[in-house]
C-alpha cells in the first residue's frame, strides 16, 4: 500500500499548489530585475521558484527512469554552473543564445516524445496536437538560430551576413510553409512519424536561413527576439501537457522578450523588421565633413586631457562599447576617484543601446563599483551636457553621433542620443578613426570642441590616472 505521505505529495493538487508557488516566485523575482540594487536578489528569488517547479514536477505519480532524469540534472549543473561563473560580461549575448537555444530545443525534443508516445497524437484532444505542432515549429526554430546566433558571436561563424541571394526570402516562406503543411496534416489525423521528422527538419534549416543573413552586431536583438519565441514554444507546451508553470513561465519569458526586443529596436530608431532584413552595420564610410565640424581631427595626449580634467568642475564620462571591449572600468573608477579628490563632480551618462546588450554599462561599472547616484540615464544627463566643462567619451560612438539629430538621410537619423557636443569640451578616447555598430562616420570627432585620444581605453584611461597622480 502506498504510504500516506507519498500519495499527498503526488496528489495533484498538492502539486498544483506547488506550481503556483514557484510562479509567483518567477514573478516577484523579475520584478526585482527591474533595479540593479534588487537585481541579484531578483534572481535567486526566481531561481528558487524554478527548483520548487523542477519539485513539483519529479513529484508526479508514476514517473520512469528517475535515474535518467537525476543524471541529465547532475549533468546539466556540471555544464551549466561553471560556465556561467567563468562567462565573462562581454560574451553574455552568446551565453544568453546558447541557453535560450537549449530551451527551445528541449520543447522541440518533448513535442516530438508526446508525439510518439500517443501513436501520433490518436487519442489526444485536437487542441493538444495543435499546441504541440506549434511548440515543435517555433521550439526549432529557435533551437537553430540561437545557435547560429551564438556562433557568429563566439566567432566560430563570420559575423557578416550570409545569404543565398535574393532567392533567401521565398525560400524562408517556402520552408515555413513546408513546416506548417506536415504541422496541419498531423493535427488533421495524419500518424506518420515521417511528418513530424519532416516538420522539425524544415522549421531547422529555417532557423538557420533566418538569423545567417543577420550582421554579428544586430544579434543581441535576434536572441532577444529567440527568447520571446523560446517562452512561446514553452507556454504552448504547457498547454499541451497542462502544466502551470510552463504556461506561465513560457509567458513571461514570451512577453518580456517580446518587450524587450521592441524597446531595442525603439532605442535603436529602426523597425523589427529591418533588423531580421539584416544588412545594417556593414560597410564603414570614409570620413567626411558634416554640419558643425571643420574636418580636421584633433588629436591630444594623456597630459592635456589630465590638466583640463583636473580643473573642471563638472566631468560626464561616457561609456560604450570600446570601453567594454578593453574591459576598461576598473581603471576609469581609480580615475574618477582621483577627480573627486580633487573636487571634481563626476557623472556617468548611461544610453540605453550603449555596447552590445542591455544594461550593459550598469553592468561593467558596477562591477568596478560605481555608486548608483553616479549613473544617469540619457534624459536625466542630456539637460546637464551643456553645464558640463568636459565630456570623456570612452569608446562610444554611434550614442553620440549628432547624424542622428541633425542629418535626416542618416541611418541612425531619429535615434535619441547623448548630447555630449553641448558640453564646453568633448575629449574622445578609442584605437582610430573606425566607425561604430551603425557603420557610419561621426561628425562629433572633426568638431572644433573635440579632441581625440588615440589607444586603448584601458590603457588612456590609466595614463591619465598616471597624469593626474603627478599634478
Ligand atoms: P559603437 O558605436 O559600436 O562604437 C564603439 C567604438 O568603440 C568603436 O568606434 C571603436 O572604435 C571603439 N573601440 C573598440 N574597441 C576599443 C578599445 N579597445 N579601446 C578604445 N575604443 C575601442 O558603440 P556605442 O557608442 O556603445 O553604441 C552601441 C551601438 O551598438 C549602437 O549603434 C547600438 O544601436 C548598437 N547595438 C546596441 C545593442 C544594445 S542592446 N546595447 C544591441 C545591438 C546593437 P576604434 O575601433 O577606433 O577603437
Amino acid at each position: 500500500m502506498t504510504p500516506p505521505i507519498a500519495t499527498f505529495l503526488t496528489d495533484t493538487n498538492f502539486r498544483s499548489v506547488l506550481y503556483i508557488v514557484s510562479f509567483s516566485l518567477f514573478i516577484y523575482g523579475l520584478s526585482g530585475l527591474t533595479g540593479p540594487k534588487t537585481a541579484v536578489r531578483g534572481n535567486r528569488i526566481a531561481a528558487v521558484g524554478m527548483g520548487v517547479a523542477i519539485v513539483a514536477t519529479l513529484l508526479m505519480p508514476h514517473l520512469h527512469n528517475l535515474g535518467l532524469i537525476v543524471l541529465g540534472v547532475v549533468l546539466g549543473t556540471i555544464v551549466g554552473v561553471p560556465a556561467a561563473r567563468r562567462v565573462k560580461m562581454t560574451q553574455m549575448p552568446q551565453m544568453v543564445a546558447l541557453f535560450n537555444g537549449v530551451g527551445g530545443g528541449a520543447v522541440a525534443l518533448i513535442a516530438w516524445v508526446e508525439f510518439r508516445k500517443s501513436g501520433g497524437f490518436a487519442d489526444v484532444p485536437t487542441y493538444v496536437a495543435i499546441f504541440s505542432v506549434f511548440a515543435a515549429i517555433i521550439g526549432s526554430v529557435s533551437f537553430w538560430g540561437s545557435n547560429i546566433a551564438f556562433a557568429k558571436l563566439q566567432e566560430l561563424l563570420p559575423g557578416k551576413p550570409i545569404s543565398i541571394g535574393p532567392a533567401q526570402q521565398p525560400v524562408n516562406f517556402l520552408l515555413l510553409a513546408a513546416a506548417a503543411a506536415c504541422g496541419v496534416a498531423i493535427v488533421a489525423g495524419s500518424h506518420g512519424e515521417g511528418l513530424f521528422l519532416g516538420l522539425l527538419v524544415a522549421a531547422a534549416i529555417l532557423g538557420n536561413f533566418v538569423v545567417l543573413p543577420i550582421g554579428g552586431a544586430d544579434m543581441p536583438v535576434v536572441i532577444s527576439l529567440l527568447n520571446a519565441f523560446t517562452g512561446l514554444s514553452a507556454a504552448a507546451t504547457g498547454i499541451a501537457l497542462n502544466n502551470p508553470a510552463l504556461i506561465v513561465a513560457g509567458m513571461i519569458v514570451g512577453a518580456s522578450g517580446t518587450l524587450l526586443t521592441q524597446q531595442m529596436a525603439h532605442a535603436m530608431n529602426r523597425s523589427i523588421t529591418s533588423v531580421v532584413a539584416g544588412g545594417f552595420g556593414g560597410a564603414v564610410e570614409a570620413p567626411v565633413g558634416a554640419a558643425g565640424t571643420d574636418g580636421t581631427v584633433r588629436s591630444t595626449s594623456a597630459a592635456d586631457v589630465a590638466i583640463q580634467m583636473a580643473y573642471a568642475r563638472q566631468v560626464v564620462v561616457v561609456p560604450g562599447y570600446g570601453m567594454a571591449v578593453s574591459q576598461a572600468q576598473h581603471a576609469v573608477r581609480e580615475m574618477s576617484k582621483l577627480l573627486e579628490a580633487k573636487g571634481v563632480a563626476v557623472k556617468y551618462a548611461i544610453h540605453p543601446v550603449a555596447g552590445r546588450m542591455p544594461g550593459h554599462m550598469n553592468v561593467l561599472l558596477a562591477e568596478a563599483d560605481v555608486p548608483y547616484d553616479q549613473l544617469k540615464e540619457m534624459d536625466d544627463i542630456n539637460g546637464e551636457f551643456s553645464r558640463t566643462d568636459v565630456s570623456l567619451v570612452i569608446g562610444a560612438n554611434d550614442v553620440t553621433n549628432p547624424d542622428a539629430r541633425n542629418k535626416p538621410d542618416s541611418p541612425i537619423y531619429g535615434m535619441p542620443i547623448l548630447n555630449v557636443d553641448e558640453s564646453s569640451s568633448v575629449i574622445v578616447l578609442k584605437r582610430s578613426m573606425s566607425s561604430g555598430y551603425a557603420g557610419i562616420d561621426n561628425p562629433l570627432f572633426t568638431n572644433p570642441k573635440t579632441s581625440m585620444l588615440f589607444g586603448d581605453a584601458k590603457g588612456s584611461v590609466a595614463d591619465i590616472t598616471e597624469e593626474l597622480k603627478a599634478l
